[in-house]
């Protein structure tokens, strides 16, 4: 390594240094890492449920929210590193494998979301209280898509109150279009 190409990676490292992770963030955030991997096993395993009953419109839209949740978990992963901490990749439990029916699911699945809005106003707090104004504006990417997330996952469980145990055929293919329909907007 030249002198130049020296002064570079040191100059690297410092910055890194200088706008490291607190113990107290790092630890936070890479709970998020699991949690996130975890939703993503978790519509994973409910998609696969959709497909073995006979709702392929809805299997669909899960495997893209789990592809979605993927996504996410990497964000966390190559955040924390880019920010002098250590990404922890973490082993999880198993998501359910049966539901009482497409209503439980999408119940189960706001629920699910709540959940993770909560971890990630947690993770907003503690910028505030560690000072991390970076962290904070970073994650504000999560608490904007938390309320999309939800409010899609809403307006699925009003239209399943709409419809009740009728026109479910009808339900599984306009899901598709509905997921298609909040992607472009
Ligand atoms: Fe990444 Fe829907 O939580």
């Amino acid at each position: 390594m030249n002198k130049t190409d020296a002064f570079f990676v040191t100059l690297k490292l410092y910055i890194k240094f200088i706008f490291m992770l607190t113990q107290m963030l790092e630890n936070i955030l890479v709970a998020q890492i699991e949690k996130e991997a975890y939703s993503s096993n978790l519509y994973l395993a409910m998609a696969s449920w959709a497909e073995n009953n006979g709702f392929e419109g809805t299997a669909q839209w899960l495997y893209l929210q789990a592809e979605e949740e993927h996504i996410h978990m990497l964000k966390f992963i190559t955040y924390i590193n880019e920010r002098g901490g250590k990404a922890v990749i973490p082993a999880l439990k198993q998501p359910p494998i049966d539901y009482i029916d497409i209503h439980d699911l999408f119940d189960q699945v706001y629920k699910h979301e709540r959940l993770i809005s909560k971890s990630i106003n947690e993770i907003v707090g503690v910028c505030m209280e560690e000072k991390d104004y970076s962290t904070s504006n970073w994650i504000q990417w999560f608490v904007n898509e938390q309320i999309e997330e939800e409010k899609s996952v809403k307006l699925i469980l009003d239209k399943l109150k709409l419809i009740g145990l009728h026109s479910l055929y009808l339900f599984d293919k306009d899901i598709v279009l509905m997921r298609n329909t909040a992607s472009k907007a």
